[in-house]
């Protein structure tokens, strides 16, 4: 079996302070939460279920990113965008890991074209070893060392992202 990172128990204290963080930054304000699918759906049901201020409305979006350009258009494929705009909105971003900061560099890039009032990131894991583009992330669960990991909405070649916990496989991956 592959060892356990992060423990559900451990993800769950993280997420409490977290919302902590997020509402004393939010307050008297209105937010936009938009989560990034797959790998995200677990922590942003968790985590929405931290936060007191009022959510104008939740959305997901769904998107994969290539090359590494860092040309403004044509390196993200949008899948499922957002149903409204964000403009003059205060949107909350919440994404499983930046690993080389790719996704998340393109995803801002494309949503602050859209002139929301702010933008803040919210990130479970984070992969410093990794790092080709450098990201703020506003709000970090975890900083990890150079593995690959599972479980939690993470998936290990499509499957195991039901596991209530971070694993880390020991297989190979090959890049
Ligand atoms: P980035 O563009 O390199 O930052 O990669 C971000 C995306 O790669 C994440 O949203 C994940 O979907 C995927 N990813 C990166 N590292 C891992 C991992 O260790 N386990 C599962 N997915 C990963």
């Amino acid at each position: 079996m592959d060892k356990i990172l992060i423990s559900q128990e451990q993800i769950k204290q993280r997420i409490k302070e977290l919302g902590v963080q997020i509402n004393r930054d939010y307050q008297g304000k209105e937010l936009v939460v938009v989560g990034v699918l797959t790998g995200a759906f677990m922590f942003t049901a968790d985590l929405l279920r931290e936060i007191k201020v009022p959510i104008e409305r939740l959305e997901f979006i769904s998107i994969s990113s290539y090359g590494h350009s860092t040309e403004s258009s044509g390196n993200i494929r949008v899948y499922l965008d957002l149903k409204k705009d964000i403009e003059n909105k205060h949107v909350l971003l919440i994404e499983d890991i930046v690993d080389t900061g790719l996704t998340i560099h393109h995803l801002m890039e494309l949503f602050e074209g859209r002139k929301p009032a702010t933008i803040k990131l919210a990130s479970l894991l984070y992969k410093p070893s990794r790092e080709k583009y450098k990201i703020n992330i506003d709000y970090l669960g975890f900083t990890i060392d150079n593995h690959f990991v599972y479980g939690y909405g993470l998936d290990l070649f499509g499957k195991c992202r039901q596991i209530p916990h971070i694993a880390i496989y020991s297989g190979d991956i090959k890049e």
